[in-house]
Parts: structure tokens; C-alpha cells; sequence
């Protein structure tokens, strides 16, 4: 069965964005550890504006003292540098000590992963980081564009998977262009597999777009989805909490203590 992490930056950006801890990322956490998906991604960033480096450590905790039959997987670029709000994305590595490492090369400040590895141009690099980590037994992901260049150089590397980007995918996505923009993955895939390469997937995966992806790109191993369950929570439970509100406030004009709009009624 094709696994899911949840990727909970999303969560801890809207926390972050009134600093008091609501919404709160481990009940979020718990709910996915709590649910049949593998485990939760987390992508701690150097301006941490997500997820911040205690958060990391926090869940990795969580989750080995609570949850082992549940994966971490930490996505970020190895060679970012430390500063007062991030310790450096190996040395947090190095601490939780995840299930799974996808390095990505997103540059500080990025929005979001927007492309994958030069495997020729960060060959030597990447090399160093690569035996670091599996000297901690950590399986190693390389995120890569669907049209990458020597992919058997992400096996010299010594990696374990490698994680699509599917942003292309989603992009060209009932448009005239489906078909052949996912012909790209297919091939990558096959490849993938003939090099003996886990295949993870990701990037603006949706409920819309993640049944046909899957169906095509077989072999997919692992998907890793954030913004668009997050996205596709609030649209799905915004209407019921709206109606939460006005009943409440109904309530409350006509003598009420308007408890049922917290489900006390
Ligand atoms: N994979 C990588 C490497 C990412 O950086 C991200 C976004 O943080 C994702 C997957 C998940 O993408 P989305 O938030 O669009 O589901």
C-alpha cells in the first residue's frame, strides 16, 4: 500500500503567525500518529517560519516514546547554516534522529521547494552528507525533478529513495497537457526501479490529482502531502464552524449561555 506522511509545516505556520501555540502543532501530531498514515514530515527551515527546531525535536520525541510503529521524516537542505532561530538542518537531524531524511535544495526564505537536486553539479557534496547519515541508519531521499539528469548518480550517492517533485504534474493536471506530462514520471519511475531506488512522491499533491498520479506512476512507494490537507480541511470544516458561531450567538440573545456552539448543548 502506498504510504502517506503528513507534513505539518502548514500547522505550525498559522501558530507561528500569532505566537501562542493555537493551533497546536502535537494535537495535530497526535491525530496523524493516532491515524493510518506512516508518520508526519516536517521541514524545518532557517528563518523558521514553520516549524521551528524544538518543534522537531518535540514530535521526534513523541513519536519514539509514544509511537514506534510511526515514522519522522525531516525534508530540508543539508547545507544550510545555524543560526539563533535553527540549529542547522543536520544538526537537528543528528538529534531526532528520524526515520527518513529527504534532502531538498531549497535556498533560505524559499516559499516552498520549488526544484530538485543537480545530482552532477552537488555530486561531492551530497556524497559527505549521504555517508553522514546512513552511519546513523537513516534512510536516505533525494528530492529530484521528474526530468533529472543521471539519476544513477542518486544511487553512486548511496541514496535509498528518491522523492519526486510532482509540482509539474499537478500543474498540467486536466489540462491537454496531463497525459504527457505524466509520461515524464512513468519514465522516471521505471528507472527508479531499474536502479533499485525507493520512489517517493510530492509537492502539491491534492484529493483531486492524487488518484491519477497514483494509477499512472506505479511503484510509488511513500507520498507526502501538506498544504493542500490543510487547504482542503478548512474547506471542508469552515462552513460547520461558522454555524457554530451563529448558533452561539443566537443562544446567547435569547437568554442561553451559548454552550452548544462548543457542543455542550
Ligand atoms: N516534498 C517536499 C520536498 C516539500 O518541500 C514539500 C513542501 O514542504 C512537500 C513534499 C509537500 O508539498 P505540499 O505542501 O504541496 O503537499
Amino acid at each position: 500500500m502506498v504510504k502517506l506522511s503528513v507534513n505539518l509545516n502548514k500547522i505550525a505556520l498559522v501558530r507561528n503567525s500569532r505566537g501562542e501555540g493555537i493551533p497546536d502543532l502535537k494535537h495535530f501530531a497526535e491525530l496523524v500518529l493516532n491515524s493510518e498514515a506512516v508518520g508526519i514530515t516536517l521541514h524545518p527551515r532557517p528563518d523558521a517560519r514553520h516549524v521551528t527546531s524544538s518543534d522537531v525535536l518535540q514530535i521526534s520525541k513523541l513519536i519514539s516514546t509514544h509511537h514506534a510503529n510511526k515514522e519522522l521524516n525531516l525534508e530540508g537542505n543539508p547545507f544550510t547554516r545555524p543560526n539563533k532561530d535553527y540549529l542547522g538542518f543536520l544538526n537537528i537531524v543528528e538529534k531526532a534522529l528520524p526515520h527518513q531524511v529527504t534532502l531538498v535544495p531549497d535556498q533560505n526564505h524559499q516559499l516552498t521547494s520549488y526544484y530538485g537536486w543537480d545530482l552532477k553539479e552537488n555530486f561531492t557534496k551530497l556524497q559527505k552528507v549521504v555517508e553522514r547519515l546512513k552511519k546513523k541508519n537513516i534512510r536516505v531521499s533525494l528530492f529530484l525533478d521528474h526530468k533529472v539528469k543521471n539519476l544513477s548518480l542518486a544511487k553512486k550517492l548511496g541514496a535509498d529513495r528518491i522523492e519526486i517533485h510532482t509540482g509539474y504534474f499537478a500543474k498540467n493536471f486536466s489540462t491537454k497537457n496531463q497525459e504527457k506530462a505524466l509520461l515524464g514520471y512513468e519514465k522516471i519511475a521505471e528507472k527508479a526501479k531499474s536502479l533499485n531506488l525507493g520512489l517517493n512522491a510530492g509537492h502539491d499533491l491534492n484529493l483531486a490529482n492524487l488518484a491519477l498520479f497514483l494509477k499512472q506512476v506505479r511503484g510509488v512507494q511513500e507520498v507526502s502531502i501538506g498544504h493542500a490537507l490543510v487547504a482542503e480541511s478548512l474547506a471542508r470544516g469552515f462552513s460547520r464552524v461558522l454555524g457554530d458561531y451563529l448558533k452561539l450567538i443566537k443562544e446567547v440573545e435569547s437568554g442561553g449561555n451559548g454552550g452548544s456552539g462548543l457542543g455542550m448543548s
